[in-house]
This record gives structure tokens, sequence and C-alpha cells, in this order.
């Protein structure tokens, strides 16, 4: 059948979806709904077995004769067999007088029996006869009765298990099944959720005058991923519930996921275990690494500026702020650096202080020993003594004063 005769007909049926699944349904309400023959719908609950019930009446010649819906599951079955067939006056306490079933009131119509797997052994004799010779004896009577009654059954229970325990009689299956209609659950067909909850959306949005953003791509994707064991029911009803709480804003994933699947409960703080840093395993140790060679460096700067006083000024950061991407990118060494065992760091090369003195000389007298000495050498010119000892003039005069030493003005 062309697609353009199947989209019409689901749009005169309101039967969204545009998956393969559905399309064949369609197809087949198409060749069905003219005929008598009985149809079985048969599906999980949600999944739109009494609309597609609805359309094989609407598209068939008894359209306009009556259409009866009745739920075997939801009638007590002692009174079942007299809802379906009628009664005659005193054939039971309260029965005052005669009354007609839905058979009778469905004659030249179609009657839809929801829930067929929960109807009675008894009840499902006296369908069978109607079904092959189009009569039945209402309760507590003898005379039969004729009607023309299309009938369209559904069940969400696999009728062959029922059978099995002899619960659903045999010969009324083989009568019944002959053409059944498998409603797919919307978890097979997700590609047809995204147009039905537009539909569905825009449909509730307007009728209840309420302005609707859409929902996020992302938040499509939750709602097409999920199961959705109430099928389109359930699509239909949180669909529903979204728009009535958003508040005019772009419905989310983060909103979705919440009303599908609750608050999580925050983890339980365990001060023993390990807190989240966000980052990876890999990158928490070199950055470590990389925190552990910058102190290093900044104390061995510390020694070089007490003195040798040779080393450019170290633009150092807090690697807790800012640290280097790649360790490559890190200022070469003036001089080569070892750790010693003790965890002492020494200078490998010819050292300013003599060994023996180390132990016993304390950095103030480093510092003051250095600034004599280059003052010295530079004739007591502040800046050029400044300037080698990398240090600023105005550092230099307090030192000076600090240190009580000759100033070349003295
Ligand atoms: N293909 C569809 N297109 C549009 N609406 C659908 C579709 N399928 C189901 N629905 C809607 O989903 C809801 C449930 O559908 P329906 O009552 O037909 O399911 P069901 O199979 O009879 O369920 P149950 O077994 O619980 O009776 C209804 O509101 C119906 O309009
Ligand atoms: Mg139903």
């Amino acid at each position: 059948m062309e697609l353009d005769r199947i989209s019409r007909l689901q749009q005169s049926f309101g039967i969204l979806g545009e998956s393969d699944q559905i399309r064949e349904i369609v197809e087949t309400i198409d060749q069905v709904a003219g005929t008598n023959i009985t149809v079985l719908l048969s599906g999980e609950s949600g999944t739109g077995k009494e609309i597609i019930a609805n359309a094989i009446h609407k598209h068939s010649t008894r359209k306009h004769q009556p259409f009866i819906k009745v739920n075997c599951g939801a009638i007590p079955p002692g009174i079942l067999e007299s809802e379906l067939f009628g009664h005659i006056k005193g054939s039971f306490t309260g029965a005052i007088e005669d009354r007609k079933g839905y058979f009778e009131a469905a004659n030249n119509g179609t009657i839809f029996l929801d829930e067929i797997g929960e109807m009675p052994l008894e009840t499902q004799v006296r369908l069978l006869r109607v079904l092959e010779l189009g009569e039945f004896l209402p309760v507590g009577g003898s005379d039969a009765r004729h009607v023309d009654v299309r009938v369209i059954a559904a069940t969400n229970k696999d009728l062959t298990v029922e059978v099995d325990k002899e619960k659903f009689r045999k010969d009324l299956y083989y009568r019944i099944k002959t053409i059944t209609i498998v409603m797919p659950p919307l978890r097979k067909r997700a590609e047809d959720i995204p147009k039905m909850i537009d539909k569905f959306a825009l449909d509730f949005a307007n009728r209840n005058n309420i302005i609707f953003k859409g929902f996020s791509p992302t938040a499509m994707n939750v709602l097409k991923e999920y199961g959705w064991p109430g099928n389109t029911r359930e699509l239909k009803n949180f669909i529903e519930s979204m728009i009535v709480l958003q508040k005019g804003e772009v419905i989310t994933s983060a909103m979705v996921e919440k009303r599908l699947f609750g608050e999580r409960p925050e983890a339980p703080f365990t001060p023993n275990l390990p807190m989240k840093i966000g980052k990876s395993v890999d990158q928490a140790e070199r950055e470590l690494i990389l925190q552990q060679l910058f102190m290093m460096r900044r104390e061995i700067h510390e020694i070089h500026d007490v003195t040798v006083g040779a080393m450019p000024p170290m633009n150092y950061q807090s690697p807790a702020v800012q640290l280097p991407g790649n360790i490559s990118t890190l200022p070469p060494m003036k001089r080569q650096e070892k750790v010693a065992e003790e965890g002492e760091v020494v200078l490998d090369d010819d050292t300013i202080i003599h060994p023996d003195k180390i132990g016993h000389i304390s950095m103030e007298e480093v510092e003051r020993d250095l600034i004599e000495r280059t003052l010295k050498k530079f004739n007591y010119k502040k800046r050029q003594t400044a300037n080698a000892l990398k240090i600023s003039e105005r550092t230099l005069y307090r030192k000076i004063i600090e240190y009580k030493l000759k100033d070349g003005n003295v």
C-alpha cells in the first residue's frame, strides 16, 4: 500500500507512529476492517489496542452502527454473562425484569471485548456459540436470539498460556486468533517516540493554554532511550505532567531524569575514602610531581639568592594556582641539581662556601658577606652592585643600613 494512504488512514484514526510495525498494523486494519472476521489484539498494556479496535470499527461498513466496549476484567464474573447476553425476569435474585445484553445492543455494529483473558469459562461457551452461529441464549432463557455483531477482542495476557492452564477454552482461542494483531511495545519502536512526544505535548499545551517551549535534544534522547513499561499511555501521561510542571522553559534532560527516576540520594560522606577530585589518576599524579619539582626549585633559588645571587629571578607561581601543561616548559636550571639521600639539596659543581663552614654559618652572615664584597668589587657603585645581586637599589640601601656596611659615602 502506498505510504500516502497509510498516513491518511493513520491521521483519520489518530494512530501515531512511522515505524514499519505501525505501518503494517495500519495496513492490516485496512484489509480486515471491511470483513466480519473476528480480530484479536494482543500486546502489553498501553500499546494502543483500544485505539486499533476503534479504527477497525470506524473503517468498516458498520461505522454508523453501535460500537460497544466491554471490559471483561472490570465486571464481576457472576454478572458478566447477563451483562453480555441479557437475562430473563426471575432468572436470578435481583432479575426483576427482562434485560437485553450488550450483544443485542451492539446488533449490526461491533462489540469490543477487552481483557478477554479474564472471561469466565462458562461465559466463553456462550461467546463461542455467538461466534459460530450468530445466536445465543440469554441467562435463564431457552429461546435463542440472533444477532449480527462483529467481535474484536483484546488481551495483554498470552492466551496460549491461559489455554495450557485451562483457564481459556482451546476451541474459543482457535476461533478468535485467526487474525491476530500483535501490538509491539514502545521500546521496540523507539523511532516513533519523538513525534509522539511532539504531538502529545502540543495537543495538551493547546488544550490547556500552556506556553510550551519544547524539549531539549538531550531530553528527547533520554525519553527515547527509556523503556516505557506502560508504553504509549505512560509516555502520554508523562509528557502531559512535564508540561504542567515546567515553568515556561525548555525542558532539559535533567528535568526529565528527575521526574523519571526521582532524586538519587547522595552517597553518604565517608572520610576514609578518597575524595573525588574530578581528575584522572595520571593527571593527579603528574600535578603532584610538578608541585614537588616547583617546591624543590624554589628552595634551590632561595639558596642561590643568598649565596651567588647569580640566578635569574624566578617567576614563581604557586603550582596550586597555575601549573605548566608540560614539564619541558620549565625554565632551564643554571646548575645541575641532585637530591642528597637525607633529602637536602646540594650543588654538584664548585661550591661558594667551603664545605667545612657548612653547619656553622648563618644566612645573614652569608648575605652580609656577599653584599659587602660585591659593593667593594663595584667600587661602592650602588646601581651596579644591586644589578649584580639582582636586587633593587632600595633593598641594597636597606641591607647596607641593616648590616651597618660601608657604603662608600662614609
Ligand atoms: N499509536 C498511537 N498513537 C497515538 N496514541 C496512542 C497510540 N497508542 C496508544 N495511544 C494512546 O495511549 C493510550 C493507551 O492506549 P490504549 O488504551 O489503546 O492501550 P491498550 O493497549 O488498550 O492498553 P490496556 O491493555 O491497558 O487497556 C491512549 O491514550 C491512546 O490514545
Ligand atoms: Mg485497553
